[in-house]
């Protein structure tokens, strides 16, 4: 009955569950069907059907949102290291003083905010002076409220720098706390990346991103849904700037013009035109 369910949720929202995602699909299901006192998934099936703002609902739900500090350490490393003392630099001298970044799908915030870490250290170590602006977006409302909060627990921070923790965290009694340094670098604001309407998201006025971060999103969804979202990136990546996928992720073979591998190591692509 589940699978039927599940199935039918698939097709309609493009999303692609893993065996390993059905346990936590079900959970939210039956969580929304108590909600709504409706007892079966076959009897949720047909509310759907006749209920045309439920699947709207259901896709800002359904999408797993698991995600932690430097989430694969080799970008970040690959970031303080190469991309950002480039853009930096290249930004400069062009006489623009914003770095512009954006993480796409950023569930809790923790990838955001690694992201600001590795700012503020490559700007510190070089003596930049830039202003890091940082737009984090989700269509899970509540997984935004939780970034915009900041309190993780220790478990999210075990790829973090000892170093690190001890500069941009609090540390609380059962958890750590984001310091204002780096909330103050990050907007969180709600973005579907299938919005029709806009190439980027509204606050970052027209995209021109030196960064876009997309990371474990694409996996969620068939070819078809894919190739949609990669368009929006393409759009709000600068020429020469850069865009990161998720380590089990690729470049959309009608992209391959676009962007250019910058390592073959790591799922890092530029913007070539
Ligand atoms: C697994 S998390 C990835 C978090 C982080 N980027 C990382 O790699 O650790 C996937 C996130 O994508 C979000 N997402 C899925 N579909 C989306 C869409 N259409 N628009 C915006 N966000 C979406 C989900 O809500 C979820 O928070």
């Amino acid at each position: 009955m589940w699978n039927d369910l599940i199935s039918f949720l698939s097709l309609k929202l493009g999303l692609r569950f893993s065996e390993h995602d059905n346990g936590f699909v079900i959970q939210k299901l039956k969580s929304r069907m108590t909600e709504l006192s409706i007892p079966s998934p076959a009897e949720y099936k047909t509310y759907i059907v006749t209920h045309a703002s439920e699947l709207s609902f259901l896709n800002g739900h359904l999408a797993v949102s698991v995600t932690h500090f430097f989430r694969n350490p080799l970008v970040f490393e690959y970031l303080m290291e190469e991309l950002l003392p480039e853009i930096i630099r290249r930004n400069i001298l062009n006489h623009d003083r914003v770095l512009r970044v954006w993480s796409a799908g950023c569930a809790t915030g923790e990838e955001a905010y690694s992201v600001a870490v590795a700012c503020r250290e490559v700007v510190k170590r070089h003596g930049f002076q830039v202003t890091i602006s940082i737009i984090a977006t989700d269509i899970d409302h509540t997984a935004l409220e939780r970034g915009r909060k900041g309190i993780y627990q220790p478990a999210s921070l075990d790829n973090v720098r000892y170093g690190f923790i001890n500069k941009y965290f609090k540390k609380e009694k059962e958890w750590f706390e984001v310091m204002d340094e780096l909330k103050s670098v990050v907007h969180f604001s709600p973005y579907d990346l299938f919005d029709p309407n806009t190439y980027a998201p509204p606050e970052s006025m027209f995209g021109d991103f030196d960064m876009v971060l997309c990371r474990n999103v694409l996996i969620y969804y068939d070819d078809q849904h894919q190739k949609v979202i990669m368009e929006k990136l393409r759009r709000a990546t600068a020429v020469n700037g850069f865009l990161i996928l998720g380590e089990a992720e690729s470049l959309d073979l009608g992209m391959r013009g676009v962007f250019a591998g910058e390592n073959s190591r790591l799922p890092i692509f530029r913007r070539i035109k």
